[in-house]
């Protein structure tokens, strides 16, 4: 079998929470395990497509560095895997200006989340009367950087959420678009056209409100367990969570999204099944569910939450793997770029 070249990135947005560990990170370290000897695994903590929105430069810095040491501490290997900061590696921005030059505006108009970004600002009295000062280019374009961070590993398999599928199409488009138009006889196209890789959705939903996901840019911070709390602020937020005032236990993530949101929670944690997990509370009350709850999610961060606490402030570490990691990726990066620029004519 040819080998893998696996890419994925998150963004530095502070510490992460439960729904981005069971819906990000957690494959991450699966996919290290599953991965085969020759396989090239790149994680990357994507620092440029924070500044799509505003960030603060303090809290940014730091994010980063959160970041780097929870990954560590959720069990990627540094040895094994190449974990790295997007912004050492200038090579992403060089590609993606040559993309850029080569992508068709209609495409990145045609991306929902920029149909969602150019809906919410647009006023609310006039169908076409956007307020173009709340959006910038990079929200447009971004598309377009995530399509360089991949295609300059030539990465094969792109794991990430099913919100970022239309993404990878337009990834595939643009590869294509590039090894078309400059292809060379008798040499094989630049790019690989990269695949989809499914990771098993676990939506989690916000414990305050189960309409909507668990996620940092909700103001109320009981919604969302973070991997540094401790177990009683765990036991806490999950015996406040919003559930139902139905009788016994059933997984019905329409008419019970609060309930079954535990049971998904439950089931992830204990890499079970949500609908044998429902039937063993199927005769019980919200009390017991949510006491299993947290002892659950604590059984599952407690590690993580200790590496974290124990790395966090080791700073010539975290400097140690994040160079060495810029610089590995870089070997691959800078034999695309020889590549590109010689078929580009630069
Ligand atoms: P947030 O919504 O908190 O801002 P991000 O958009 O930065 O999170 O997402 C980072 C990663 O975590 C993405 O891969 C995303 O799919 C995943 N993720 C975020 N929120 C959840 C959630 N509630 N449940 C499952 N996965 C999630
Ligand atoms: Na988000």
């Amino acid at each position: 079998p040819s080998k893998h070249v696996i890419f994925s990135g998150i963004q530095p947005t502070g510490i992460p929470h439960l729904g981005n560990y069971l819906g990000a990170l957690s494959n991450w370290v699966k996919l290290q395990k599953s991965a085969e000897p020759d396989d090239v695994l790149l994680f990357s903590i994507v620092g440029w497509h924070a500044l799509t929105l505003s960030q603060d430069p303090v809290s940014l810095r730091s994010a980063r560095d959160d970041m780097l040491a929870v990954i560590l501490a959720t069990g990627i290997d540094p040895t094994r895997s190449i974990l790295f900061h997007q912004d050492h590696n200038l090579h992403h921005t060089e590609l993606c200006w040559i993309l850029n030059c080569l992508t068709p505006m209609g495409k990145l108009r045609r991306m929902t989340t920029w149909k969602s970004r150019l809906a919410a600002s647009r006023n609310a009295n006039s169908e076409d009367d956007v307020d173009e000062s709340l959006l910038n280019a990079g929200l447009f374009t971004y598309p377009v950087l995530q399509a360089a961070d991949v295609l300059v590993y030539r990465a094969t398999h792109v794991p990430v959420g099913e919100d970022q599928r239309q993404h990878i199409e337009l990834i595939r488009d643009l590869a294509d678009i590039f090894n078309r138009t400059f292809k060379n006889h008798g040499k094989p196209p630049v790019f690989p056209l990269p695949v989809y890789v499914d990771t098993p959705s676990k939506r989690i939903l916000s414990l305050k409100d189960p309409s909507s996901k668990m996620s940092k840019s909700s103001p109320d911070t009981a919604s969302r367990i973070l991997l540094t709390d401790t177990a009683s602020q765990i036991k806490s937020k999950i015996r406040a969570a919003v559930t139902d005032s139905m009788q016994g236990i059933t997984y019905d993530p329409v008419s019970r999204p609060g309930t079954s949101n535990l049971l998904t929670i439950l089931a992830a944690c204990t890499d079970n099944n949500v609908t044998e997990v429902a039937k063993l509370y199927a005769n019980k009350g919200h009390g017991h569910l949510k006491s299993d709850v947290a002892d659950a999610v604590e059984e599952l961060l407690k590690a993580p939450r200790a590496e974290f606490e124990k790395i966090r402030h080791e700073k010539a570490f975290l400097e140690d793997v994040a160079r060495k990691g810029a610089s590995q990726a870089m070997q691959y990066s800078g034999a695309t770029m020889d590549e590109v620029r010689k078929r580009i004519g630069l």
